[in-house]
């Protein structure tokens, strides 16, 4: 094994997981938001630093969708495509 830093300075993770019964967030829109998120990070030339992920459950389904931003460790929850900016604000906080 080897260790070595991340390559981005910031990942924002996004829950794109799907059950077929009960809440997940797929159903929420976790696809969508993905995107949206990868870009506005492209349009803010940010690629390089910021790295916009897919992630499986993160284990609070009915609270989605999920997002999560590392390292500063800020979860958002009922993440909406109108929140996309607000993300963008702390990404770049
Ligand atoms: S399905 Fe997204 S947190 Fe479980």
């Amino acid at each position: 094994m080897k260790t070595s830093k991340p390559l981005f300075r910031k990942y924002l993770l996004v829950c794109e997981n799907e059950r077929e019964e009960g809440a997940c967030c797929a159903k929420r829109g976790g696809l969508v938001l993905r995107e949206l998120l990868k870009d506005e990070v492209k349009k803010r030339g940010l690629a390089s630093k910021i790295r916009v992920s897919r992630t499986g459950c993160l284990d609070v389904c009915s609270e989605g969708a999920n997002v999560l931003l590392m390292p500063d460790n800020v979860w958002f929850k009922g993440v909406e495509p109108k929140d996309v900016q607000e993300i963008m604000r702390f990404v770049c906080g």
